[in-house]
């Protein structure tokens, strides 16, 4: 169906104290982008300074000298921020909610005043085990308080941190602790998920086997149950807090000063760590939560994301705690005791700002609704998603079941890249339409380019790639350790833009329609993969001779991950070598990555200079056969009848 016959949803009765109202959004998006230094220099006066800012933005998005500052000459502190400036009014308010992932254990609620003597005790755990202004920690927990803690910690003393999701391998998380040069790494003994539970700790010894022997480990112990232990470098962090003093003395941090870096997976190489700083990044995450989420006093936000992923570092942290929310922290997974456990957790806590990712979504629907209804949903304000494009039978149900018709739903278009929302209806704002991100938000200018030609698009419809013409608060500042990589990877291909690797459509409205990436990038349960990873990490295999992967279209996933793989000569394929190799992948690199599919592979498409010619892999891997284009170029066009022949996917 084309966007032009999907009909807009009005926005739902009920938003008339919504924080940005219909009449308001196009005033202040124009203001916000003709004369971004007055709309960011009120916003920015959202945050406590330490020492006020003068300048407001000071960005340059010329290849070669790419530069981004905002807020340049203010300084601050982030935990100050999230914390202290609202002790006055909130200590005895809810911070946190921790929802333990075994539905009968208790939650916890962490108030204001919890929160500060926490941090403040972990910020001097570190302080006195040397930890510095720049100094990095990676943390590698579980969705667990201590995981917030320490992020606040961090950010306290101006320690930089990188957090490793809690399902990446010991290989993965060594990688990160060696590229960012961590000399601390907190993680926790155990982590449960789902009833099941990841012995988080051995992981950690087995990557800290290839890292420097000057990395400490701090562990949480959280379940309590038996790991390893080496007296002396070891260390039992919550033994340390509950001897540390309950105040530390925070870092004045400039506003370029580094939060924290965080990989995320591109078109090539390894993971690059993207670097966000704090006054820009903070600005941007306290308003994109304010307004988006139309957050108001007292109401209980959740995101189910994981601290892992950028999601949860601005809209379950950073967002939210800027503002004074009560946000909620979910050990937990979807479909554990039963798919209705999402639906037990809002009705339990009484939830009124619920954000998911599409792929959740397709999950408990796959259930059947009985799982919603047998659940008070009364509470729900507001719906969310993100991570991937969402489909509209997706945005349906969830409007109808579990939104009862009565939420709006924002669907937001964002990347780790971009600190926050960019492209996103605002509830009291904008009509919806499912499936499409809808309009962008203050400050930000999207742009569609033609591909080929680099040449906008003007006018609608338009259709192409997506990119952004002017900066924002939120904008990664650099790639950690490289900033020709960083240059190289958003600013060369379109010179003028950030290039967001996403493919776009705008439609008669002005809507935008997110299509997918459009660079070797693909996105699996709404968690970004680049196939040269799973490649790389095949090929790792001594009976792989060469391996390429590329994303097919996935019922529930969004997208699942194609591999087409060449074994060494004299090498059987069987049966037990596919398990072997989607185990050996899952080592690698972590559940997340595992392969969907393996197709053996005698020979693959190449051009005559030997280039793997990827876009007839993916439409074999799409079932797309009927529309190969030109293979005369190939060096042995007869391959391509093999792997048709032996396609996985049959449809
Ligand atoms: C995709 C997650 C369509 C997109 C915050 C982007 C989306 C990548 C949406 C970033 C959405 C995210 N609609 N696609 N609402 N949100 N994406 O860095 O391809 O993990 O480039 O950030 O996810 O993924 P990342």
């Amino acid at each position: 169906m084309s966007s032009e016959n999907i009909g807009k949803h009005a926005i739902p009765a009920g938003q008339e104290n919504a924080h940005i109202k219909a009449a308001d959004y196009d005033r202040l998006y124009a203001e916000s982008v003709n004369d971004p230094e007055a709309f960011w220099g009120r916003e920015g006066k959202r945050l406590d300074w330490i020492k006020p800012f003068t300048k407001v933005k000071n960005t340059d998005f010329t290849f070669g000298n790419v530069s981004i500052k905002w807020f340049e000459d203010g300084v601050l502190n982030v935990s100050v921020n999230c914390i202290d400036r609202h002790l006055p009014a909130r200590a005895d308010q809810t911070a946190i909610i921790w929802e333990p992932d075994n539905p009968s254990d208790p939650a916890q609620h962490i108030t204001y005043a919890q929160l500060s003597e926490n941090v403040n005790r972990m910020a001097n755990v570190l302080r006195d085990l040397g930890v510095r202004k720049g100094d990095r920690v990676v943390i590698y927990l579980p969705m667990i308080p201590e995981a917030a803690y320490a992020m606040l910690a961090c950010a306290r003393i101006g320690a930089v941190h990188s957090i490793v999701f809690a399902g990446f391998s010991p290989d993965a998380l060594a990688n990160r602790i060696n590229d960012s040069g961590a000399q601390i790494l907190i993680t926790a003994d155990h982590a449960p998920r789902g009833g099941r539970s990841t012995a988080l700790k051995s992981n950690a010894d087995q990557a800290l086997l290839n890292c420097s022997d000057k990395v400490k480990c701090l562990v949480v112990k959280h379940t309590g149950d038996q790991t390893t232990w080496t007296e002396g470098k070891d260390i039992d962090l919550k033994a340390l807090m509950a001897d540390a003093g309950t105040e530390c003395e925070p870092e004045p941090m400039g506003a370029e000063d580094l939060l924290f870096i965080l990989y995320t997976s591109g078109s090539t190489g390894k993971p690059k760590g993207v670097v966000h700083t704090t006054g820009g990044y903070l600005v941007y995450a306290s308003m994109t939560h304010e307004y988006v989420f139309d957050y108001h006093d007292g109401d209980v936000y959740w995101c189910t994301a994981d601290v892992g992923w950028v999601t949860g570092h601005s809209y379950i942290v950073y967002g939210p705690l800027a503002n004074g929310a009560t946000t909620l922290m979910f050990e937990g997974v979807p479909t554990w005791p039963d798919a209705g456990r999402f639906w037990e957790v809002c009705a339990k806590h009484k939830v009124n700002q619920f954000y998911t990712a599409p792929t959740a979504i397709r999950a408990l629907m796959g259930k059947g609704p009985e799982f919603v209804e047998k659940h008070d949903l009364s509470s729900l304000r507001l719906l969310g998603t993100v991570g991937e494009p969402i489909n509209p039978e997706a945005w349906n149900w969830y409007d109808e079941h579990v939104g009862k018709g009565k939420c709006p739903i924002v669907d937001t278009w964002w990347q780790t890249e971009t600190g926050g929302h960019m492209i996103t209806p605002l509830p009291g704002a904008t009509e919806t339409k499912p499936g499409s991100a809808t309009v962008p938000f203050f400050g930000v200018k999207p742009e569609i380019l033609e591909a080929e030609s680099a040449r906008p698009v003007t006018g609608n419809p338009a259709e192409g790639v997506l990119c952004i013409a002017d900066s924002w608060p939120g904008q990664m500042r650099t790639v950690w350790g490289d900033h020709e990589r960083f240059m190289e990877t958003y600013f060369q291909q379109y010179p003028g833009y950030y290039f967001t690797g996403d493919g776009c459509r705008r439609d008669e409205d002005g809507y935008y329609w997110i299509t997918g990436r459009v660079d070797d990038v693909i996105n699996v349960s709404g968690h970004r993969m680049g196939t040269a990873e799973v490649e790389s990490a095949l090929v790792a295999h001594e009976k792989v001779a060469e391996a390429a992967v590329v994303g097919y279209p996935h019922p529930v996933k969004g997208q699942g991950i194609y591999a087409y793989v060449t074994l060494m000569n004299g090498v059987e394929p069987t049966e037990e070598l596919r398990a072997e190799l989607e185990k050996w992948v899952r080592g690698e690199i972590g559940p997340i990555a595992k392969p969907d599919l393996i197709q053996w592979a005698p020979g693959m498409p190449k051009t005559r200079s030997g280039k793997i010619m990827r876009r007839i892999l993916r439409k074999i891997a799409e079932n797309d056969y009927g529309s190969l284009g030109d293979i005369s170029t190939l060096a042995e066009p007869e391959v391509v009848d093999d792997l048709i022949e032996n396609r996985m996917n049959r449809g």
